[in-house]
């Protein structure tokens, strides 16, 4: 190996911890993966972590939908995401989760030294509130039509029509999705980084050094133009989250921690393998911190996360290296046409080296987005690894195992051609450093292509039928297998479980850059056994199908209809909560109309001997006649409240969405004032 041996982090972007991995992520951990491993393979130490984003209000919402707790919920996907990473040979050195201690540890850390460096400011502003529930909404609670394009059923942070994004009270019309109803504006107490304090510091580190992509720091650039913004770091009680400390009901906004999961997956590595974490992230580490992410995510890395890291004294990214998005046969991935493929249904159909494959021959430096399409996915697969790659072997390998007795010759007929493979090797290490992956791609397979063609021109089938030039067939398939060896070599970021069975089949130690370099002579090798086979028409097509079933499976919640689709079941409440409250049946023996209350009927309610009164929001329903007299059912322990029209000793029950659609509850025949409901 010619170059110094590295010592580098990398990572690629933590998936939330709130649905299944599909094939768009993998676009990420393949890229990273491959990068990674060549690093590896080259002989640098280089440590890959990741972890699941486990906070935030759409984790609390999908637990909350499945009327689970959040940590039952991540620890389910933590299971999936890590075994569909394994199927994909995705071979993380550590993949963790945000919801950890390390990661509340220097979440808390970081902000207190930004904080005690005068980098946070405090702040009243306008938030949306739900009167009903009394609490505020964060984003994700409120829905209401963009305000720039127009459309309808949008969240209260960006619109997933135009992409624009927005402050919640800039919705029109905007509904809280907690209760239904219409969300007032109130002053919140939120925490800000001040950004615009790591301007100077940030112009520069995006223009230095290829931190980042040149087409990503121009883009940046145009926010230089303006006092950079101040990043609301908190969000209100419920979340799901880390509380910030010194505050109260006040929690780290999720992207405040996401990226320090980073460090903490890191740290709890360190302390699992004795690795030294200040070697990584202390202010003047000489390690490489690389990050893989996708341009969506990109101010967030290259803004936010310099600016954190340096404000509290840790060293920065050496380099964020973004990619583009995939589609799938030219079109945005789609629930519909089938082509919204999850991990785990593709691994059902096909080969995950094959996508691993595809889309190395598809990758490179930039932030063009990818497609896969799965025509020319097939039309690949078979022609480059099945009819190139492992065509060299196969054809080889037969004539040595029985006519050579499984032996490679001692010279090579035509050792310049290896040479030249060799010569290659460093070529292909450069477009592998560089992520120009389709680069290494296309170089490969031209030598495969001049592998067969030399396979093809000396016909050792034709030879081996001749007495007197028998004896150059081994020389010949010697020639082949090892420019195979030399292609697997280069092909082993790529295809690391192939290239582990081709160890097997050559008898050979793990393949390096460095052991390629000399050929492999007088050495005994196993016999062939397919490597990779073909894939037919019906594989892609059963995958489609099946991917439609499977994502109409995912969102339980969502394809309900009727009421449970817009009001999910809480969370479990255990039978000592359900006991702690006292239902009794009541008889209303009186309704009234409460002066200036447009929604309220007062009623006087006979438990049996004591009377209570209570105010009832069902005055949209039902008119005082109707109710007097009528038994139905109260909750009896419930704390008075104070009201503005005066104290409600109870509540009744009622079910409907509202209005005209009010319900309230009849025992059958037979029930009595003061029986307890249980
Ligand atoms: O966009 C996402 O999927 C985020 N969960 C990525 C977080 S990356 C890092 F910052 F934590
Ligand atoms: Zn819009």
């Amino acid at each position: 190996m010619s170059a110094a041996k590295r010592t580098l982090l990398v990572t690629s972007a933590l998936p939330y911890a709130n649905g299944p991995i599909h094939l768009g992520h993998l676009v990420e951990y393949i890229q990273t993966d491959i990068w990674v491993r060549f690093q590896k393979m080259r002989g640098h130490e280089c440590h890959y972590v990741c972890a699941d984003d486990a906070h935030g209000s759409a984790i609390m919402l999908r637990a909350e939908a499945e009327g689970i707790e959040p940590q039952t919920l991540i620890d389910r996907v933590y299971e999936e995401h890590t075994r569909d990473f394994a199927q994909f040979h995705v071979a993380f050195d550590n993949f963790y989760t945000t919801h950890s201690d390390e990661n509340r540890h220097f979440s808390e850390l970081i902000f207190q030294r930004l904080d005690a460096a005068g980098h946070i400011a405090r702040r009243t502003i306008k938030q949306l509130y739900d009167p009903e529930r009394g609490m505020f909404l964060p984003d994700r609670y409120v829905k209401g039509t963009c305000p720039v394009c127009g459309e309808e059923d949008q969240y209260g942070d960006n619109c997933e029509k135009c992409g624009s994004t927005y402050a919640s009270t800039e919705l029109i019309n905007p509904v809280s999705t907690v209760s239904g109803a219409t969300p007032v504006e109130k002053d919140s107490d939120q925490l800000f980084f001040k950004l615009n304090d790591f301007r100077d510091f940030l112009a520069n580190w995006i223009d230095s050094e290829q931190h980042v992509q040149p087409v990503i720091a121009n883009k940046l650039k145009e926010l230089f133009e303006d006092e950079l913004f101040q990043w609301d770091i908190s969000r209100n009680a419920p979340y799901f989250g880390f509380e910030i400390p010194g505050e109260k009901d006040k929690f780290f906004y999720v992207w405040l921690d996401a990226p320090i999961g980073y460090m903490a997956s890191f740290k709890n590595l360190c302390d699992r393998e004795n690795l030294s974490f200040d070697q990584f992230f202390a202010q003047d580490s000489e390690a490489e911190l690389h990050h893989f992410i996708g341009k969506d995510i990109a101010r967030f890395h290259t803004l936010f996360w310099p600016a954190k890291l340096h404000g509290a004294g840790f060293r920065t990214p050496t380099a964020v290296h973004c990619h583009g998005f995939l589609m799938v046969n030219g079109q945005k991935m789609s629930k519909s046409r089938g082509t919204f493929i999850m991990a785990e249904t593709y691994a059902k159909h096909l080969n995950p080296e094959y996508l691993r494959y595809y889309f190395a021959a598809k990758l490179d430096d930039g932030i063009d987005d990818i497609d896969l399409n799965l025509e020319d996915f097939q039309a690949r697969v078979n022609s480059d690894l099945v009819g190139k790659l492992v065509n060299i072997a196969s054809r080889c390998a037969g004539f040595i195992s029985k006519q050579f007795d499984g032996k490679l010759s001692d010279t090579l007929p035509e050792p310049k051609m290896l040479d030249d493979f060799v010569q290659a090797m460093e070529s292909i290490a450069g477009h592998y450093e560089s992520r120009r992956f389709s680069k290494a791609m296309r170089e490969i397979m031209t030598l495969a292509d001049q592998a067969n063609q030399y396979i093809d021109s000396a016909e050792p089938w034709v030879l081996i039928k001749n007495a007197d030039r028998k004896h150059e067939v081994q020389g010949i398939c010697s020639l082949g297998i090892n420019m195979f060896r030399v292609l697997m070599t280069m092909l082993k970021p790529v295809l690391p479980a192939t290239a582990s069975k081709s160890e097997i089949f050559l008898n050979i130690d793990p393949l390096t850059w460095e052991a390629a370099r000399a050929p492999l002579l007088d050495h005994k090798i196993n016999k062939f056994k397919p490597l990779l086979t073909r894939i037919e028409d019906t594989q892609t097509e059963n995958m489609i199908e099946d991917s439609k079933q499977a994502v109409a499976d995912l969102t339980p919640a969502k394809s309900l209809s009727g009421p449970l689709a817009d009001d999910p079941i809480a969370e479990i409440a255990t039978f000592e909560d359900f006991a702690k409250l006292d239902f009794r049946v009541v008889r209303i023996v009186k309704a009234e109309h409460v002066e200036g209350a447009d929604k309220l009927l007062q009623l006087t309610l006979d438990l049996g001997g004591e009377t209570r009164s209570v105010f009832a929001g069902i005055k949209s329903a039902y008119t005082p006649d109707q109710l007097e007299g009528r038994l139905t059912v109260m909750v009896a322990n419930l704390a008075p409240r104070k009201m503005r029209f005066g104290v409600s000793e109870g509540m009744v029950f009622a079910a409907g969405p509202g209005g005209k659609e009010i319900f309230i509850l009849n025992p059958d025949d037979g029930a009595q004032p003061g029986m307890r409901v249980k």
